[in-house]
Protein backbone atom coordinates (compact mmCIF):
# COMPACT_ATOMS: atom_id res chain seq x y z
CA UNK A 1 0.00 0.00 0.00
CA UNK A 2 1.76 3.27 -1.19
CA UNK A 3 0.49 5.57 1.17
CA UNK A 4 0.24 3.33 4.32
CA UNK A 5 4.60 2.78 3.24
CA UNK A 6 4.97 6.49 2.85
CA UNK A 7 3.16 7.41 6.57
CA UNK A 8 5.42 4.46 8.30
CA UNK A 9 8.68 6.21 6.84
CA UNK A 10 7.15 9.33 8.63
CA UNK A 11 6.60 8.12 11.62
CA UNK A 12 9.61 6.03 11.81
CA UNK A 13 10.99 9.19 11.65
CA UNK A 14 9.13 11.44 14.20
CA UNK A 15 10.04 8.33 16.52
CA UNK A 16 13.40 9.19 16.17
CA UNK A 17 13.14 12.59 16.84
CA UNK A 18 11.25 12.02 19.96
CA UNK A 19 13.44 9.46 21.45
CA UNK A 20 16.84 9.85 20.29
CA UNK A 21 19.04 7.25 21.70
CA UNK A 22 16.93 6.50 24.71
CA UNK A 23 15.65 3.05 25.55
CA UNK A 24 12.35 2.20 25.31
CA UNK A 25 10.05 -0.53 26.98
CA UNK A 26 7.03 -1.85 25.70
CA UNK A 27 4.36 -4.31 26.97
CA UNK A 28 3.85 -6.71 24.54
CA UNK A 29 0.06 -8.82 24.87
CA UNK A 30 -0.21 -10.13 22.07
CA UNK A 31 -3.06 -7.88 21.13
CA UNK A 32 -2.86 -6.05 17.34
CA UNK A 33 -2.39 -2.91 18.69
CA UNK A 34 0.58 -3.23 20.57
CA UNK A 35 2.09 -5.50 18.17
CA UNK A 36 2.36 -3.16 15.85
CA UNK A 37 3.66 -0.48 18.01
CA UNK A 38 6.14 -2.53 18.92
CA UNK A 39 6.99 -3.70 15.30
CA UNK A 40 7.18 -0.22 14.11
CA UNK A 41 9.37 0.95 17.00
CA UNK A 42 11.77 -1.94 16.52
CA UNK A 43 11.91 -0.31 12.53
CA UNK A 44 12.46 3.43 14.08
CA UNK A 45 14.98 2.17 17.34
CA UNK A 46 15.97 -1.24 16.70
CA UNK A 47 17.76 -2.81 19.76
CA UNK A 48 17.21 0.12 21.87
CA UNK A 49 13.51 -1.34 22.30
CA UNK A 50 12.69 -4.02 24.77
CA UNK A 51 9.62 -5.88 24.90
CA UNK A 52 8.39 -7.26 28.28
CA UNK A 53 5.43 -10.37 27.48
CA UNK A 54 3.69 -10.77 31.27
CA UNK A 55 2.56 -14.12 31.24
CA UNK A 56 -0.39 -14.45 33.53
CA UNK A 57 -1.13 -17.68 33.16
CA UNK A 58 -4.53 -16.82 31.89
CA UNK A 59 -3.63 -16.96 28.29
CA UNK A 60 -5.07 -19.52 25.52
CA UNK A 61 -3.43 -22.93 24.30
CA UNK A 62 0.05 -21.88 23.43
CA UNK A 63 -0.52 -18.45 23.27
CA UNK A 64 2.76 -17.43 25.07
CA UNK A 65 4.52 -19.66 22.94
CA UNK A 66 3.11 -18.09 19.68
CA UNK A 67 3.53 -14.42 20.68
CA UNK A 68 7.10 -14.61 22.20
CA UNK A 69 8.16 -16.75 19.17
CA UNK A 70 6.79 -15.06 16.77
CA UNK A 71 8.28 -11.59 17.66
CA UNK A 72 11.70 -12.81 18.88
CA UNK A 73 12.31 -15.17 15.79
CA UNK A 74 10.54 -13.92 12.83
CA UNK A 75 10.60 -10.11 13.90
CA UNK A 76 14.27 -10.16 15.75
CA UNK A 77 12.62 -7.69 18.60
CA UNK A 78 14.14 -8.36 22.04
CA UNK A 79 11.46 -9.85 24.14
CA UNK A 80 11.34 -10.61 28.04
CA UNK A 81 8.91 -13.11 28.85
CA UNK A 82 8.00 -12.72 32.34
CA UNK A 83 6.51 -16.07 33.89
CA UNK A 84 4.32 -14.86 36.17
CA UNK A 85 1.79 -18.02 36.24
CA UNK A 86 2.08 -18.86 39.74
CA UNK A 87 2.41 -14.87 41.26
CA UNK A 88 -1.38 -14.11 39.52
CA UNK A 89 -3.07 -17.74 40.03
CA UNK A 90 -1.80 -17.90 43.66
CA UNK A 91 -3.29 -14.03 44.01
CA UNK A 92 -6.73 -15.01 42.47
CA UNK A 93 -7.45 -18.17 44.34
CA UNK A 94 -10.79 -18.11 46.09
CA UNK A 95 -11.67 -15.03 44.14
CA UNK A 96 -14.96 -15.05 42.45
CA UNK A 97 -15.96 -11.37 41.72
CA UNK A 98 -15.16 -10.05 38.73
CA UNK A 99 -14.29 -6.42 39.23
CA UNK A 100 -12.28 -8.16 42.18
CA UNK A 101 -10.37 -10.26 39.66
CA UNK A 102 -9.74 -7.09 37.40
CA UNK A 103 -8.42 -5.63 40.12
CA UNK A 104 -5.89 -8.30 41.47
CA UNK A 105 -5.01 -8.70 37.68
CA UNK A 106 -4.18 -4.80 36.71
CA UNK A 107 -2.55 -4.53 40.40
CA UNK A 108 -0.25 -7.78 40.05
CA UNK A 109 0.71 -6.24 35.74
CA UNK A 110 1.88 -2.96 36.93
CA UNK A 111 4.09 -4.77 39.57
CA UNK A 112 5.62 -7.29 37.69
CA UNK A 113 5.85 -4.73 34.45
CA UNK A 114 7.35 -2.72 36.95
CA UNK A 115 10.16 -5.26 37.82
CA UNK A 116 11.29 -6.23 34.53
CA UNK A 117 11.26 -2.79 33.75
CA UNK A 118 13.53 -1.69 36.36
CA UNK A 119 16.17 -4.50 34.95
CA UNK A 120 16.38 -2.61 31.60
CA UNK A 121 18.81 0.12 32.19
CA UNK A 122 18.03 3.76 31.26
CA UNK A 123 14.83 3.29 30.23
CA UNK A 124 13.25 6.51 29.70
CA UNK A 125 10.23 6.03 27.57
CA UNK A 126 7.41 3.21 27.83
CA UNK A 127 5.19 2.57 24.27
CA UNK A 128 2.14 2.11 23.86
CA UNK A 129 -0.46 1.28 21.17
CA UNK A 130 -3.09 3.75 22.06
CA UNK A 131 -5.76 4.26 18.81
CA UNK A 132 -7.26 7.54 17.95
CA UNK A 133 -10.75 6.14 18.99
CA UNK A 134 -8.81 5.41 22.35
CA UNK A 135 -7.90 8.89 22.62
CA UNK A 136 -11.34 10.27 21.61
CA UNK A 137 -13.14 8.00 24.26
CA UNK A 138 -11.21 8.70 26.96
CA UNK A 139 -12.49 12.67 26.05
CA UNK A 140 -15.70 12.28 25.35
CA UNK A 141 -16.98 9.21 27.30
CA UNK A 142 -15.28 9.55 30.30
CA UNK A 143 -16.93 8.50 33.34
CA UNK A 144 -19.99 7.77 31.23
CA UNK A 145 -22.19 4.47 31.33
CA UNK A 146 -19.88 2.56 28.78
CA UNK A 147 -16.83 2.63 30.83
CA UNK A 148 -18.06 2.27 34.06
CA UNK A 149 -19.80 -0.92 33.55
CA UNK A 150 -16.24 -2.90 33.49
CA UNK A 151 -13.00 -1.52 34.70
CA UNK A 152 -11.34 -2.19 31.64
CA UNK A 153 -7.73 -3.14 33.18
CA UNK A 154 -4.89 -1.31 31.19
CA UNK A 155 -1.39 0.16 32.02
CA UNK A 156 -2.80 3.34 32.33
CA UNK A 157 -1.30 5.65 35.62
CA UNK A 158 1.97 3.56 35.14
CA UNK A 159 4.67 6.12 33.13
CA UNK A 160 4.06 8.79 35.56
CA UNK A 161 4.45 6.33 38.16
CA UNK A 162 7.71 5.09 36.74
CA UNK A 163 8.69 8.27 35.59
CA UNK A 164 8.64 7.61 31.80
CA UNK A 165 7.58 9.14 28.87
CA UNK A 166 5.23 7.54 26.59
CA UNK A 167 5.51 6.66 22.91
CA UNK A 168 2.26 6.63 20.81
CA UNK A 169 3.49 6.40 17.37
CA UNK A 170 -0.33 4.73 16.82
CA UNK A 171 -2.32 7.81 18.14
CA UNK A 172 -3.89 9.20 14.71
CA UNK A 173 -4.85 5.77 13.21
CA UNK A 174 -7.86 3.74 13.21
CA UNK A 175 -8.41 -0.21 13.61
CA UNK A 176 -8.01 -0.77 10.18
CA UNK A 177 -5.14 1.49 9.34
CA UNK A 178 -3.22 -0.10 12.02
CA UNK A 179 -3.86 -3.70 10.31
CA UNK A 180 -2.58 -2.35 7.16
CA UNK A 181 0.22 -0.72 9.15
CA UNK A 182 0.99 -4.58 10.38
CA UNK A 183 1.29 -5.90 7.16
CA UNK A 184 3.35 -3.24 6.02
CA UNK A 185 5.87 -4.21 8.63
CA UNK A 186 5.88 -7.80 7.68
CA UNK A 187 3.41 -9.14 10.72
CA UNK A 188 1.87 -12.04 9.54
CA UNK A 189 -2.05 -11.69 8.34
CA UNK A 190 -3.00 -14.53 10.68
CA UNK A 191 -1.75 -12.09 13.46
CA UNK A 192 -3.32 -9.22 12.26
CA UNK A 193 -6.68 -10.97 11.58
CA UNK A 194 -6.85 -11.99 15.39
CA UNK A 195 -10.06 -11.55 17.37
CA UNK A 196 -9.43 -9.11 19.85
CA UNK A 197 -8.42 -10.60 23.60
CA UNK A 198 -9.39 -9.29 26.60
CA UNK A 199 -6.20 -8.40 29.36
CA UNK A 200 -7.46 -10.36 32.21
CA UNK A 201 -7.98 -13.17 29.69
CA UNK A 202 -9.39 -16.46 30.90
CA UNK A 203 -9.80 -15.02 34.23
CA UNK A 204 -12.99 -13.56 32.80
CA UNK A 205 -14.49 -16.65 30.86
CA UNK A 206 -14.21 -18.49 34.22
CA UNK A 207 -17.27 -17.25 35.99
CA UNK A 208 -16.97 -17.44 39.76
CA UNK A 209 -13.74 -19.26 41.06
CA UNK A 210 -10.61 -19.56 39.37
CA UNK A 211 -8.68 -23.28 39.53
CA UNK A 212 -6.00 -24.50 37.30
CA UNK A 213 -8.30 -27.79 36.50
CA UNK A 214 -10.81 -25.23 35.04
CA UNK A 215 -8.15 -23.07 32.69
CA UNK A 216 -7.04 -26.64 31.36
CA UNK A 217 -10.52 -27.29 30.68
CA UNK A 218 -11.14 -24.17 29.10
CA UNK A 219 -8.22 -23.97 27.14
CA UNK A 220 -8.65 -27.40 25.35
CA UNK A 221 -12.16 -26.68 24.58
CA UNK A 222 -11.42 -23.38 23.42
CA UNK A 223 -9.32 -24.70 20.85
CA UNK A 224 -11.37 -27.15 19.05
CA UNK A 225 -13.79 -24.38 19.15
CA UNK A 226 -11.63 -22.15 17.58
CA UNK A 227 -10.21 -25.24 15.11
CA UNK A 228 -13.80 -26.10 13.98
CA UNK A 229 -14.48 -22.27 13.23
CA UNK A 230 -11.65 -21.87 11.19
CA UNK A 231 -11.99 -25.31 9.52
CA UNK A 232 -15.50 -23.85 8.76
CA UNK A 233 -13.74 -20.10 7.18
CA UNK A 234 -16.38 -18.51 9.84
CA UNK A 235 -13.09 -16.61 11.23
CA UNK A 236 -13.15 -13.83 9.53
CA UNK A 237 -16.93 -12.88 9.79
CA UNK A 238 -16.79 -12.90 13.85
CA UNK A 239 -15.67 -10.00 15.69
CA UNK A 240 -15.05 -12.62 18.81
CA UNK A 241 -15.54 -16.16 19.57
CA UNK A 242 -14.66 -17.68 22.64
CA UNK A 243 -15.85 -20.61 25.26
CA UNK A 244 -16.41 -19.78 28.40
CA UNK A 245 -16.58 -22.42 31.64
CA UNK A 246 -19.37 -22.39 33.79
CA UNK A 247 -19.48 -22.52 37.71
CA UNK A 248 -21.04 -25.70 37.86
CA UNK A 249 -21.23 -29.53 36.94
CA UNK A 250 -24.27 -30.89 35.69
CA UNK A 251 -25.25 -35.30 34.73
CA UNK A 252 -24.74 -36.90 31.47
CA UNK A 253 -23.77 -40.48 30.32
CA UNK A 254 -21.21 -42.23 29.25
CA UNK A 255 -21.28 -45.45 27.77
CA UNK A 256 -22.62 -47.25 31.35
CA UNK A 257 -21.85 -44.93 33.23
CA UNK A 258 -22.64 -41.35 34.36
CA UNK A 259 -20.78 -38.21 34.10
CA UNK A 260 -20.78 -35.30 36.68
CA UNK A 261 -18.80 -32.64 34.80
CA UNK A 262 -18.42 -28.76 33.43
CA UNK A 263 -20.55 -27.27 31.08
CA UNK A 264 -19.16 -24.93 29.15
CA UNK A 265 -20.63 -21.83 26.71
CA UNK A 266 -20.01 -20.97 23.37
CA UNK A 267 -19.92 -17.29 22.28
CA UNK A 268 -19.54 -15.64 19.08
CA UNK A 269 -20.43 -12.12 17.93
CA UNK A 270 -20.51 -9.71 15.17
CA UNK A 271 -19.57 -6.27 15.82
CA UNK A 272 -18.15 -3.06 14.51
CA UNK A 273 -16.24 -1.91 17.66
CA UNK A 274 -16.84 -4.30 20.86
CA UNK A 275 -19.69 -1.41 22.43
CA UNK A 276 -22.76 -3.35 20.54
CA UNK A 277 -22.88 -6.87 19.54
CA UNK A 278 -24.96 -9.36 17.65
CA UNK A 279 -24.87 -13.20 18.58
CA UNK A 280 -23.55 -15.16 15.49
CA UNK A 281 -26.28 -17.17 13.75
CA UNK A 282 -24.34 -20.46 13.05
CA UNK A 283 -25.92 -23.92 11.64
CA UNK A 284 -27.44 -25.92 13.79
CA UNK A 285 -25.41 -28.59 11.85
CA UNK A 286 -22.19 -26.78 13.22
CA UNK A 287 -23.04 -26.41 16.83
CA UNK A 288 -24.22 -30.17 17.08
CA UNK A 289 -20.67 -31.48 15.36
CA UNK A 290 -18.62 -28.54 17.58
CA UNK A 291 -20.62 -29.66 20.61
CA UNK A 292 -20.07 -33.60 20.10
CA UNK A 293 -16.20 -32.43 19.02
CA UNK A 294 -15.79 -30.95 22.47
CA UNK A 295 -17.51 -33.59 24.57
CA UNK A 296 -15.28 -36.03 22.99
CA UNK A 297 -12.08 -34.51 23.16
CA UNK A 298 -12.24 -32.65 26.10
CA UNK A 299 -11.90 -34.18 29.44
CA UNK A 300 -14.27 -32.56 32.13
CA UNK A 301 -17.12 -31.39 30.07
CA UNK A 302 -20.07 -33.40 29.14
CA UNK A 303 -22.68 -30.38 28.16
CA UNK A 304 -22.15 -27.66 26.10
CA UNK A 305 -24.60 -24.40 25.77
CA UNK A 306 -24.27 -21.61 22.37
CA UNK A 307 -25.04 -17.87 23.81
CA UNK A 308 -26.93 -16.35 22.13
CA UNK A 309 -27.48 -12.99 23.69
CA UNK A 310 -26.80 -9.60 21.99
CA UNK A 311 -25.17 -6.62 23.39
CA UNK A 312 -27.07 -5.19 24.75
CA UNK A 313 -28.05 -6.71 26.94
CA UNK A 314 -25.32 -8.89 27.57
CA UNK A 315 -22.09 -8.31 27.59
CA UNK A 316 -19.51 -9.90 25.16
CA UNK A 317 -17.71 -11.79 27.52
CA UNK A 318 -19.38 -13.58 30.64
CA UNK A 319 -18.13 -11.18 33.31
P1 LIG B 1 -17.72 -6.49 27.03
O1 LIG B 1 -17.64 -7.79 27.76
O2 LIG B 1 -17.53 -5.31 27.92
O3 LIG B 1 -16.47 -6.52 26.05
O4 LIG B 1 -18.94 -6.38 26.15
C1 LIG B 1 -16.22 -5.57 25.04
C2 LIG B 1 -14.83 -5.83 24.52
O5 LIG B 1 -13.88 -5.52 25.53
C3 LIG B 1 -13.13 -6.66 25.89
N1 LIG B 1 -12.98 -6.64 27.35
C4 LIG B 1 -11.86 -6.29 27.98
N2 LIG B 1 -10.66 -5.94 27.50
N3 LIG B 1 -9.88 -5.71 29.71
C5 LIG B 1 -9.66 -5.67 28.37
O6 LIG B 1 -8.54 -5.38 27.98
C6 LIG B 1 -11.06 -6.05 30.27
O7 LIG B 1 -11.22 -6.08 31.49
C7 LIG B 1 -12.11 -6.35 29.35
N4 LIG B 1 -13.41 -6.73 29.52
C8 LIG B 1 -13.92 -6.89 28.27
C9 LIG B 1 -13.93 -7.85 25.39
O8 LIG B 1 -13.08 -8.98 25.14
C10 LIG B 1 -14.56 -7.29 24.15
O9 LIG B 1 -13.68 -7.31 23.04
Amino acid sequence: DWTMSAYRDEMVKSIREQVGDAKVICALSGGVDSSVAAALIHEAIGENLTCVFVDHGLLRLNEAEEVVGMFRDHMNLSVIHAQEQELFLGELEGVSDPETKRKIIGRLFIDVFQKYADQIEGAEFLAQGTLYPDVIESVSFSGGPSVTIKSHHNVGGLPEKMGLKLVEPLRELFKDEVRALGRDLGLPASFIGRHPFPGPGLAIRCPGEITREKLEILRKADAVYIDQIRKHDLYDEIWQAFAAILPMRTVGVMGDGRTYDYALALRAVTSVDGMTADYYPFSHEFLGETSTRIINEVKGVNRVFYDCTSKPPGTIELE
